[in-house]
């Protein structure tokens, strides 16, 4: 259903009965309008085209435990699910920051809360995105005149509207452009970085980022294939030739084309050296007893969180910190597969 005033727009064209490829899911892309049909996606453990499912809501409001009146930081919109969730708690006089690298989604994210706003009697506070790192938060907090922020939440990793979109060239499962790139604006495409990576460097990226075994022969096995990979396919392919008889339906197979893809995307967008600068700067982004909240996805980022976290407590950077990850409880898992990895860590300022 189109806003009053707003000009009729003709949905996609899509062959067959229902719409298969991601651009033709419009009702899906409008789920606000469509709301059965959002039930039908959420209800077979999907998540519907250009959303994202926040995980960990109740866990992350739980040791964030937001107050009205208070500074929060999200290092990463996103969809803005927890961002909205952190603006009511905060909300008479809270004001939210938020960051994304992510300019094309920060803009669609950030539209969506300004409306969410100025629809909300009585108002939610402020909301000020940011497009920029993460890593840069000190440096764009100083801009804003902001001293600190009594909670910050940092959800590591991509959205699912990235993930799903075939032009963003993350997924072996949908062909497209081969990007992988957060920022569309900065740095090498994954096509462009592939062209260019020793295939030692490439053969370690792939065991470091990823713990994948056959590190060695993918890395061959793209390199073979060097100025012929332009799309997600021509990569998996490449991938797949690296073990002779194997196709795109083995499990095992799908296990190693995720975990390449995964290393080779956090080459791309120097996902490590984010966090790494991210963890280093939070202690002075945070107001006394200030909470922070991490999210991760993989050993690579929980490891570096972990340490950082250990680290700042015994230098007094933080008071106290979480002794174990918490993880998506069982309901979660099953309802939302994308939330089986996660695991949660925690810090408080003094
Ligand atoms: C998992 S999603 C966040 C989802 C969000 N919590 C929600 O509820 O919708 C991660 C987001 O962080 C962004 N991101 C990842 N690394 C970043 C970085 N170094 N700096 C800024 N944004 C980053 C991605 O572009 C993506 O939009």
């Amino acid at each position: 259903m189109a806003d009053e005033g707003s000009p009729h727009v003709r949905r996609k064209r899509y062959r067959g009965t229902h719409p298969r490829h991601f651009s033709e899911k419009y009702k899906e892309h409008n789920y606000q309008d469509f709301p059965e049909d959002l039930a039908k996606v959420l209800a077979r453990g999907a998540t519907p085209a250009g959303s994202h499912r926040p995980i960990c809501m109740a866990e992350i409001l739980a040791v964030l435990a937001p107050v009205p009146g208070e500074t929060a930081v999200d290092a990463t919109l996103g969809h803005g699910g927890h961002a909205s969730a952190l603006l009511r708690a905060i909300a008479p006089g809270g004001r939210l920051i938020g960051f994304d690298q992510d300019a094309v989604e920060l803009a669609r994210t950030s539209a969506r809360i300004v409306k969410a706003l100025a629809d909300e009697p009585g108002g939610l506070g402020s909301f000020m995105p940011v497009h920029a790192d993460f890593s840069r938060m000190r440096e764009c907090l100083d801009l804003q005149g902001i001293a600190g922020a009594d909670l910050i939440l940092a959800d590591i990793g991509l959205s699912s509207m990235q993930i799903d979109d075939p032009e963003r060239g993350f997924s072996f499962k949908r062909n497209g452009r081969l990007d992988m790139r957060m920022d569309r604006d900065s740095g090498p495409s994954a096509a462009q970085w592939l062209a260019a990576v020793s295939e030692e460097s490439l053969a370690v990226a792939i065991s470091t980022n990823a713990d994948e075994e056959a590190a060695v022969a993918i890395a061959r096995a793209i390199c073979q294939r060097r100025g012929l990979l332009a799309t997600t396919r021509d990569l998996a392919e490449a991938i797949v030739s690296a073990f002779p008889g194997a196709t795109f339906r083995d499990t095992a197979m799908k296990k190693v084309l995720m975990r390449s893809f995964q290393a080779i995307r956090i080459e791309v967008n120097g996902e490590f050296a984010a966090l790494d600068s991210l963890l280093a700067t939070l202690p002075s982004c945070l107001n006394p007893g200030g909470r922070v909240a991490i999210l991760t996805f993989h050993s690579g980022e929980e490891r570096r969180v972990e340490a950082s976290f250990a680290a700042g407590l015994e230098a007094g950077l933080y008071a106290s910190i979480a002794s174990l990850a918490i993880r998506p409880g069982r309901e979660e898992r099953n309802a939302n597969p994308r939330s089986a990895s996660a695991r949660l860590r925690w810090a408080i300022a003094p």
